[in-house]
């Protein structure tokens, strides 16, 4: 039996456009956030779905909403500081589970619950947003445009037009600031801090530079491709502002180190931004596109293959991704269960479909 649609944090500005873009393709989630006006208001313009309030400060409030064999959709963040309940919550009822962050120790996270989430029979899928979804899809496709000779492979995240966050992403980038990174090198998972290292992508907007994060692509990619043994990704959303931004987080790692300044910035960086504050408008996401790029090395670092995708604003792939996850989730599920990569969730022709519903396509 199909299962529901559970969209948690409905009432913030992603949450809102994955709603309104679930009810266009013919879904009803049930719609979960923390402010019953919030919620009702939200809830009869579109037609009436059904509500549920929901505060992950008291995380039974969200685990009793859910079922065996409901798809969880969840955007409350910042992930590392309020994404444990629902995750936690997911795994106790046996609901598939699916997030938008961005975060890399939450990804990490979520990867790193895989046994939990097999012994729960769900599929705990993290980062299904433009942020990582193009780059996974990149990657594969170059992967095998490349054949077996491919051991390594780079993507990197760019934009055209405004960068425009949500005030949701500033809180979630601030506190993955103070978070360790990590990166896949020489077969392994190692930590690392974020931004601590440079990649130059040759793109078709010209040669753009991005700087390294952890995502989801460093776990994903060796499970659908176990030759690969070295996986690199980079944001290069900072233009003129890449190598300050690289030096700034070598100075605040340092920083860091002095007791008790953690958690004095943490605490500054809230208050500053504190999220809910919305993003840009539609005709501002209008005016801006995404761009992935994905390169195939041989061990040697000749590239082999190289696969650009555009589409539209970052905020409307998002949308457009959750839609498809919650829909897929709560109806056949995923290919298999466990904390899953884009790929292994959906398979490749299935994961390639739903990024071309979203306006991503590659560009020859
Ligand atoms: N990977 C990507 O490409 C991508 C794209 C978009 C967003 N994101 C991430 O998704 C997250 C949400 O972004 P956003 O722009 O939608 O941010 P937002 O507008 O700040 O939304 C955050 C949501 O969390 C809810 N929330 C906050 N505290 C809560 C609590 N104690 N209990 C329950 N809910 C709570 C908020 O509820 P209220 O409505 O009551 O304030 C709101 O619904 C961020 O982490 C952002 O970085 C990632």
């Amino acid at each position: 039996m199909a299962g529901r649609i559970i969209l948690f944090g409905a009432t913030g500005y992603t949450g809102e456009l994955t709603a309104r873009r679930m009810v266009v393709s013919g879904a009803k989630p049930l719609l979960v956030a923390r402010n019953p006006q919030k919620l009702e208001a939200l809830a009869s313009e579109l037609g009436g779905l059904e509500t549920a309030t929901a505060d992950v400060t008291d995380p039974a409030s969200i685990a009793q909403i859910l079922e065996k064999g409901d798809a969880l959709v969840t955007t409350v963040g910042p992930f590392i500081r309020l994404g444990e309940p629902a995750l936690q919550a997911a795994l106790a009822k046996g609901a598939h589970y699916v997030d938008s962050t961005g975060e890399p120790a939450w990804i990490r996270r979520v990867f790193e619950a895989d046994s939990q989430a097999k012994a729960s029979d769900i599929g705990a899928i993290t980062s299904f947003g433009y942020d990582y979804v193009p780059g996974n899809l990149a990657a594969a496709m170059a992967l095998e445009q490349a054949g077996p000779d491919a051991t390594r492979v780079n993507v990197g995240y760019f934009f055209q037009g405004g960068f425009g966050a949500s005030g949701g992403t500033m809180a979630s980038l601030a506190g993955a600031m103070l978070t360790p990174g990590f990166e896949f090198r020489g077969g392994r998972l190692r930590t690392i801090r974020g931004a601590s290292s440079d990649h130059r992508f040759e793109t078709k907007l010209g040669p753009r530079v991005g700087l390294s994060i952890g995502s989801s692509e460093h776990f994903a990619i060796p499970r659908i491709a176990p030759e690969v043994t070295d996986v690199g990704a980079y944001l290069g959303w900072f233009g003129p502002k890449t190598a300050p931004i690289r030096y700034g987080a070598a100075a605040l790692a340092g920083f860091t180190k002095i007791p008790g300044s953690k958690a004095a910035i943490s605490a500054a960086l809230r208050k500053a931004l504190p999220g809910s504050t919305g993003g840009p408008t539609l005709s501002e996401r209008a005016k801006s596109s995404s761009v992935a790029v994905a390169e195939a090395l041989a061990s040697d670092g000749t590239v082999l293959s190289t696969v650009e995708l555009n589409g539209p604003n970052g905020y409307d792939l998002t949308a457009a991704f959750l839609d498809f996850a919650g829909r897929t989730l709560s109806t056949t599920g995923p290919l298999s269960v466990g904390s899953l990569g884009p790929v292994e969730a959906f398979g490749l022709p299935g994961l390639t479909a739903a990024c071309a519903a979203a306006g991503l396509k590659p560009v020859s």
